[in-house]
């Protein structure tokens, strides 16, 4: 953000600054930004962040926003004993980019991502592919908190550097109870990165 700041002489934010106040401060920037990014030309500015021109995100786009608001919901934390026994790691966000192209998911499919931990995974499909809905559940509600509020501030980012990107929700709740299933029969890619659910 440095030069958009720079341009318009504003303070950093600081790792201090509480929670709201930096709601509050990544909303008054998305303001001040909107001119900036009806006015300015792909050509007359590159940054950091990528292309500023671009309405959509570039894989290197997409992984530093995603550094950023996984850093901002304190998603590092849940690695180890956090998490507990029922997670075995995560599919990280290049090989989910992979995983798209390959399976050309696109603007009219609903993705879902069953035990979809703090939702890096449904952030990657609905900025590289646009699709109409991207989905996770998640069952453990530390997880789906930090899952919540790594959304919250992934959907700001994108907006404050101009990126489109397609639906998406994270839910709370346990994948093999009934009341989920149409979540899954709705959907036309459903992923599951779990050696097991446990049993009704
Ligand atoms: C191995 S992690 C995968 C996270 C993410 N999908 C990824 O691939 O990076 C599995 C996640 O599934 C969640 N999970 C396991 N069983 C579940 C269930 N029945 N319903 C919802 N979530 C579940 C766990 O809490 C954990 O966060």
């Amino acid at each position: 953000m440095a030069p958009i700041l720079d341009i318009y002489g504003l303070e950093s934010p600081t790792f201090h600054m509480a929670f709201e106040e930096l709601v509050d401060y990544v909303n008054e920037l998305n303001v001040v930004v909107s001119d900036f990014h009806k006015n300015v030309t792909p050509k007359q500015f590159k940054y950091c962040f990528g292309d500023f021109g671009l309405d959509h995100c570039t894989i290197d786009t997409l992984m530093a926003i995603l550094e950023i608001s996984k850093r901002c919901a304190n998603a590092g934390s849940l690695r180890g004993g956090a998490t507990g026994a029922m997670v075995f790691g995560n599919l990280s966000e290049r090989q989910m980019a992979v995983t798209c192209k390959e399976l050309k998911i696109g603007e009219k499919d609903r993705f879902i991502d069953i035990g979809c931990g703090f939702g890096q995974l449904m952030c990657t499909v609905a900025a590289l592919t646009q699709a109409e809905v991207s989905t996770g559940i998640e069952y453990q509600d530390h997880i789906y908190d930090a899952g919540l509020l790594q959304l919250k501030f992934f959907k700001k980012l994108m907006k404050f550097f101009g990126k489109r990107h397609g639906n998406i929700t994270i839910k709370y709740g346990d994948v093999t109870e009934k009341k989920n299933h149409s979540m899954i029969t709705t959907s036309t890619f459903v992923f599951a990165n779990n050696i097991a659910f446990k049993k009704q």
